[in-house]
């Protein structure tokens, strides 16, 4: 059979459209190759909630030492947050004791963590969980503890050898931008050579933006997640300057994400005393939009049912882990209204619509469906589901329909939308 020419050029077309999607999966930005966050990493992480509190004596409860992590473990473990994906029970800055042992290895402080940190990691590995730990590129930790530098191999075998799953590596203390980069790149690969499993979490983008541009090619070769910006704190403030951060970069961080290697927002402070409500809606929406690690800093022991009933949202965690691990970007903005969206799997997509004011009541949004996701989220048609505030299915919508939305002060409605073709009949 001969071919037309027009048939010839189809088939070169669509062999050089082949050829530019294996190209770009072999060039594209290569992860991380340690098989580890395949999707956000979810814990719990002590930083926000708990800080570099020492003070057993005064505050046994709140104190940085062992009792808290293993009752965090039991609860994270009792209360279903390991059933729904938080797994990884993580020790921020203040575990260690002021001085390395004689052998020069990082050692925890022996009156708060009386059994060392190779019994909690047995501890913790018995309840099905997994041990993060936290370490620092430079000559000493943010809270003055010693640094990694100079040790990274003895420290990264030391990890190791406790049985730690996790490592958040910081990067205070630096005498050079080549000490932070090469120092962060050193660690990584001494975490390799242990041959033990190590998420591996740097804020090397964060403390180098100051004085250089980040290569977050570079970052995401050797990093499974990255913080670009300032320290969350338990503030609406906190939070909106991160989403206002990740915005205003999102054309130089969000392509870089996916399996393997994601942006880190930083901690969700959801169950705390700083966010309303509607608040803590948004910050659970937006990090699942975001493809962020979920990492909590909470009480589990005293948490309110609504929180633990939002950050448990197993619609909303489905979201944040979709497996084809495209982070979701800002969409558009109109005044007092941002429009996020995110591509997931089996050609659906997340919506978050905000409401940015802070005066008044609830607002009114409508969305031109077309508008959504290229043009092609919906189309010929789609199912949408609310998922937060609150769970509500709002059924079938044609592409050239239009949805309204409601959505209350500093709030966020997050929306699934489920191509029409790709539902499962039961
Ligand atoms: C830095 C980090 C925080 C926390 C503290 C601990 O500020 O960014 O997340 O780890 O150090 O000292």
């Amino acid at each position: 059979m001969k071919l037309r020419s027009g048939d010839q050029r189809q088939i070169c077309t669509l062999m050089l459209r082949f050829l530019a999607l294996v190209l770009s999966g072999i060039l594209g930005a290569r992860a991380l190759n340690n098989g580890l966050a395949k999707t956000p990493t979810m814990g719990w992480l002590h930083w926000e909630r708990f800080m570099c509190n020492l003070n057993c004596q005064e505050e046994p409860d709140s104190c940085i030492s062992e009792q808290l992590f293993m009752q965090m473990a039991e609860l994270m473990v009792s209360d279903g947050w390991k059933d729904v994906g938080y797994k990884y029970l993580c020790i921020d800055d203040c575990w260690m004791a002021p001085q390395r042992d004689s052998e020069d290895r990082l050692q925890a402080d022996p009156q708060r963590f009386p059994g060392g940190i190779r019994r909690l990691a047995n501890y913790v590995h018995s309840k099905g969980l997994k041990l993060g730990i936290y370490a620092d590129v430079g000559n000493k930790t943010c809270a003055g503890f010693p640094g990694s530098f100079g040790h990274y191999d003895l420290d990264a075998q030391t990890f190791a050898d406790w049985g730690v799953d996790l490592l958040k590596f910081d990067g205070c203390y630096c005498d050079s931008i080549k000490h932070l980069e090469n120092g962060y790149k050193y660690m990584s690969l001494a975490l390799n050579r242990t041959g033990r499993s190590i998420v591996y979490s740097c804020e090397w983008p964060f403390y180098l933006r100051p004085f250089h541009k980040p290569n977050y090619t570079a970052i995401r070769q050797y990093c499974n997640h990255w913080r670009n910006f300032a320290d969350v704190s338990d503030s609406w403030q906190s939070i909106k300057s991160i989403l206002d951060w990740t915005s205003s970069n999102q054309e130089k961080i969000v392509d870089v994400a996916g399996p393997g290697g994601w942006n880190d927002p930083d901690m969700l402070v959801i169950g705390n005393f700083g966010l309303s409500w509607d608040q803590q809606v948004t910050q659970m929406a937006l990090w699942a939009i975001m493809a962020a690690p979920l990492l909590m800093s909470n009480d589990l022991r005293q948490i309110s049912p609504e929180a633990k009933a939002l950050l448990q949202n197993k619609d909303v965690i489905a979201i944040n882990q979709d497996p084809l691990g495209k982070q979701g970007y800002r969409l558009r903005k109109e005044e007092n209204i941002e429009l996020w969206e995110r591509p997931l799997s089996n050609l659906a997509w997340a919506i978050a619509v905000r409401n940015l004011q802070e005066i008044g009541g609830p607002c009114f949004y409508t969305i031109a469906i077309v508008s959504l996701g290229h043009g092609v989220a919906c189309n010929p048609g789609c199912f949408i589901t609310q998922l937060l505030p609150m769970k509500r299915e709002l059924g079938f919508y044609e592409w050239t329909s239009s949805l309204k939305t409601k959505i209350n002060p500093t709030g966020t409605v997050l929306l699934r939308l489920e191509a029409a073709g790709m539902l499962q009949k039961n």
